[in-house]
């Protein structure tokens, strides 16, 4: 795969002494290229939705509790019987080469070195199965696909994932359309480096993975049929992302999806959207349990992943703050994120009361008045 532009990702490997995410961010944009930082940080449009996806998550308070046994909060849980020590998992990210030389391996050690979560593997990855699967050493893998219009480049896709030992598919149904980027428009931004995931099917031979190659071949029909079709193929459990109403959850289910997963693109898609968050409770409200629930966008502290699933979700994943991770500090920076996040749950379960992830379930929120 020849490099397209010259791209100087950064090599460091250390462990972060975290405060806040939102510092860890401003470090990424100084150890950056501009191009890669904007890639990563950025939104659509105004990127209003962007910015609401954190101010969102103050329309709801967490309250206080005091005479509660807070000795041992327990962070551990379940997903499709998949146990995790953090309801915290890495959502599916195009190119992290784009933060570190060490590409996906290095986010995959990170996971691995933590202890465990699961790794979604974004079908446009800087590097192949085969390498993330060194870094990863074991640990729960999904695979996201983009639909393609040509079935055959579904089933092999698919096929793949198996055979490294995906135990989900996520199928992203919100971006068959690109949001209008400004920041990768001013940059004149392409992939520095191929996708091999994907690469061998996307033009007959050719290494061109540029964005708008790969976005060409997408499927712009998408439609239950796609979901039937994936299920039934993959014999795997699939999540449908990006579902930001009821309408589209109860259309999944029906489906047959095994998993909802709400979320808006982080702000890079539809901007103008409400934050995720506002989105959450409508769609938990009529998903009833039916199927368990991930959610993302703007997930920044212990607080947030605590009103996620005080809010109906299982679990949270986490995109931007795993790359700016592993762009400060390479694998180490991905393992410094999650005790990160361990850590600021921890406290805000101590100090609400909580002791596990299904007190927290069952913990209403505080109403603002209006
Ligand atoms: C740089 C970048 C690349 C992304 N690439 C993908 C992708 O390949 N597939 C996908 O389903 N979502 C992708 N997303 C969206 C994430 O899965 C996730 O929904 C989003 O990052 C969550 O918001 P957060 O960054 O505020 O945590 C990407 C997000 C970012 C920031």
């Amino acid at each position: 795969m020849k490099n397209k532009i010259n791209y100087n990702a950064p090599e460091d490997i250390k462990d972060l002494d975290i405060v806040n995410l939102f510092e860890l961010e401003r470090e990424a944009k100084n150890v950056l290229p501009k191009d890669g930082y904007d890639f990563i940080c950025g939104g659509a449009g105004d990127e209003y939705t962007l910015e609401r996806n954190i101010e969102g998550w103050n329309k709801k308070g967490i309250l206080q509790r005091v005479l509660a046994d807070i000795k041992y909060p327990d962070t551990s849980t379940t997903i499709l019987n998949q146990e995790i020590k953090l309801p915290v998992i890495v959502s599916p990210i195009a190119a992290h080469g784009m933060a570190h030389e060490s590409k996906e391996a290095g986010t995959a050690k990170g996971v691995a070195e933590y202890g465990g979560s699961i790794m979604s593997i974004s079908a446009y990855s800087s590097v192949s199965f085969e390498d993330i699967e060194k870094g990863l050493q074991g640990n729960n893998r999904w695979f996201q696909i983009y639909m393609s219009d040509d079935k055959e480049v579904n089933k092999n896709v698919i096929d793949e994932a198996k055979a490294v030992g995906a135990s989900a598919i996520i199928l992203t149904a919100d971006t068959n359309v690109d949001g209008r980027r400004e920041r990768n428009i001013r940059n004149k931004f392409i992939y520095p480096f191929g996708m091999p995931i994907v690469a061998r099917y996307l033009k007959d031979g050719a290494d061109d993975t540029s964005s708008d190659t790969v976005y060409s071949r997408k499927k712009l029909n998408l439609s239950v049929e796609d979901v039937k079709f994936l299920t039934d193929y993959s014999d795997l459990p699939v999540f449908v992302k990006g579902i930001q109403t009821p309408a589209d959850a109860i259309k999944a289910i029906d489906a047959g999806v095994s998993g909802i997963w709400v979320s808006n693109h982080g702000g890079r898609q539809l901007d103008g959207a409400p934050s995720s968050f506002e989105t959450l409770e409508g769609i938990s409200n009529v998903v009833q349990g039916q199927v368990p629930i991930v959610f993302d966008s703007g997930i920044r502290r212990g607080e947030h992943v605590f009103k996620a699933i005080a809010s109906g979700a299982d679990v949270v994943a986490i995109g931007r703050p795993v790359l700016y991770g592993l762009a400060n500090g390479g694998w180490k920076g991905v393992k410094s994120v999650f005790e990160y996040f361990e850590k600021d749950l921890k406290t805000v379960m101590q100090l609400s009361g909580t002791q596990t992830i299904e007190d927290i379930k069952h913990t209403p929120l505080f109403e603002y008045s209006k």
